[in-house]
């Protein structure tokens, strides 16, 4: 069985996807650390040294690695994985179940903004800049996003409650 996450920054993937796999026993893959360990440099290093082309080209060529590589998985994407280069049409294409983990613009703010460090394309924001920054990034993204088979409400609700949602949804 193949299950890929996708959403916004900071809307859960990684946590949830690691809590999932263990539920479905089924080997669980973050795409961010994926081509970390494949390029021995963090997500922050890779787009300060490298850019943010040669990021989304190899983040391309990871996501179609591990989905036609990997027989079973439960895959946590990057929040920008589904809105290039066909990355979503891979995803729909390869999958079995894909959801889209989705949040408030209030929520995602209010989490980003404790974590914006490892995060570069919001790391040099003000928390002031950060509401309409997401706001309108949300709007692009969106419509990749909400091409996920599922779409689960995230706001107001524990890792736990996401999780046991997901899990009756893949029944
Ligand atoms: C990105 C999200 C990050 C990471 C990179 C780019 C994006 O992943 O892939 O910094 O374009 O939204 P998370 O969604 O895990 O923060």
């Amino acid at each position: 069985m193949k299950v890929v996450l996708v959403g916004y920054m900071a809307s859960g993937k990684s946590s949830v996807g690691r809590l999932l796999s263990n539920k479905l026993d089924i080997p669980f893959i973050d795409l961010d650390e994926y081509i970390e360990q494949q390029q021995e440099k963090s997500i922050p290093e890779i787009f300060s040294e490298k850019g943010e082309i040669f990021f989304r080209k190899l983040e391309h060529e990871m996501l179609s690695k591990v989905l036609t590589e990997q027989e079973s998985v439960l895959l946590s994407t990057g929040g920008g994985t589904p809105c290039y280069s066909n990355n979503m049409g891979t995803i729909l294409g390869t999958a079995d179940h894909s959801i889209y983990l989705s949040l408030s613009i209030p929520a995602l703010v209010d989490r980003i903004s404790k974590e914006k460090k490892s995060r570069p394309l919001v790391k040099n924001l003000t928390n002031e800049e950060l509401p309409e920054f997401i706001g309108k990034h949300l709007f692009e993204r969106r419509q990749f996003y909400t091409q996920a088979q599922h779409t689960v409400n995230c706001d107001n609700k524990s890792l736990e409650e996401v999780v046991e949602e997901i899990n009756q949804l893949l029944l």
